[in-house]
């Protein structure tokens, strides 16, 4: 890429980000989508929340993967390329690679475009025989796969319950996307969280070490770094608590005092104790994401989950 497509990039992106915080900001209630938590720093601090003894998701799903890595490795046909969706720092992954021995290509497909690259050059010294092809793109969008797997049958790799940030119908629309990218007869493994009991649900948002707070502001952090924002953190603070009504967390930043912020040129005010709603993470039971599964074109076609039913990986096939 040329120095000048280069900076148009970077261009394209900055001014979308300028134009959904403004956007996100002039509403009621106050939201920002939480795909813009992962910058470089962000991305560093989800991988510090997956090894919190709060943040129970990472481990449960490990647990399945490992007990289940056999049946995953086998649904994935020969010279197949595996693309993930929202791949951070691909260590589950690293359990399939390791088990499925003849996969084409690896496609880790990420928003955080940096850190997608250092992670794909430490999976080239791992696996110096498996093309990785990295994709910094948002995966709701249509993006391309790279040429060289255009030949190849697909698989799909979702995990961490990152569809849980979606809106349901959000879900279902990302369902139908990814069977278009991934093509007909295509499997697809979905991690997802599961509703459990409240406390065990909040302290997983609210950790001891403050480090989901971190992340959470971190975002306040690059409005303020990227777009000129003057956002004062020491006036907000962390928020995350269980929607049972809506079967969801919800994380916001809530302002501690009356205040005026400006960004990207435009004036924000804020009341007192007003928030700004940053991510939801829904939590569904295996039924019910069969079912939006279902209405989104794919077949269920086997569901695991640990023994306290703490997460769920489901294997969908592509009906289509
Ligand atoms: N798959 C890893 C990481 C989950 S964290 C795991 O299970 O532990 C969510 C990941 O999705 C992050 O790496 C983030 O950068 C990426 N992500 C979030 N929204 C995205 C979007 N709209 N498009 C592409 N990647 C996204
Ligand atoms: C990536 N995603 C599924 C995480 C979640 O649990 O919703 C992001 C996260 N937010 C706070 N902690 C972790």
């Amino acid at each position: 890429m040329t120095a000048l497509a280069r900076n148009l990039v970077i261009d394209t992106a900055t001014t979308e980000f300028a134009t959904d915080v403004v956007a996100g900001l002039t509403g009621t209630p106050k939201r920002l989508s939480p795909k813009y938590f992962y910058d470089s720093a962000g991305s560093e601090l989800f991988e510090r929340i997956t090894e919190l003894p709060e943040y129970y998701p990472t481990r449960r799903e490990i647990e399945i993967l490992n007990a289940r890595v056999g049946d995953i490795a086998a649904l994935i046909p020969a010279g197949a390329a595996l693309v993930e969706f929202g791949s951070g720092s691909s260590t589950k992954t690293r359990l399939i690679l390791s088990a499925a021995q003849s996969l084409g290509a690896y496609v880790p497909v990420d928003i955080s475009a940096e850190f997608l690259q250092q992670q794909a050059t430490g999976l080239r010294r791992e696996y110096p025989n498996l093309p990785v092809l990295p994709v910094a793109a948002d995966f709701a969008k249509p993006f391309d796969l790279p040429e060289t797997t255009q030949a190849m049958t697909r698989a799909g790799f979702f995990p961490g319950s990152t569809i849980g940030n979606f809106e349901p119908h959000e879900a279902a629309a990302f369902l139908r996307h990814a069977g278009r990218i991934l093509g007909a007869g295509a499997v697809f493994i979905v991690g997802v969280d599961l509703v459990k009991d409240t406390q065990v649900l909040q302290k997983a948002y609210n950790d001891a070490q403050g480090v989901t707070a971190k992340f959470n502001l971190n975002l306040l952090t690059r409005i303020n770094r990227e777009l000129g924002g003057k956002f004062d953190l020491a006036g907000f603070e962390h928020h995350a608590f269980f929607n049972r009504e809506r079967s969801r967390i919800e994380m916001h930043l809530a302002s501690l005092k009356r205040q005026r912020v400006r960004v990207a040129g435009e004036c924000f005010e804020f009341r007192a104790g007003e928030t700004i709603h940053t991510e939801s993470s829904y939590k569904y039971s295996t039924e019910t994401f069969g079912a939006l599964a279902r209405g989104a074109g794919w077949t269920p076609a086997a569901v695991w989950t640990d023994e306290d039913n703490y997460f769920s990986i489901h294997v969908l096939k592509c009906a289509g």
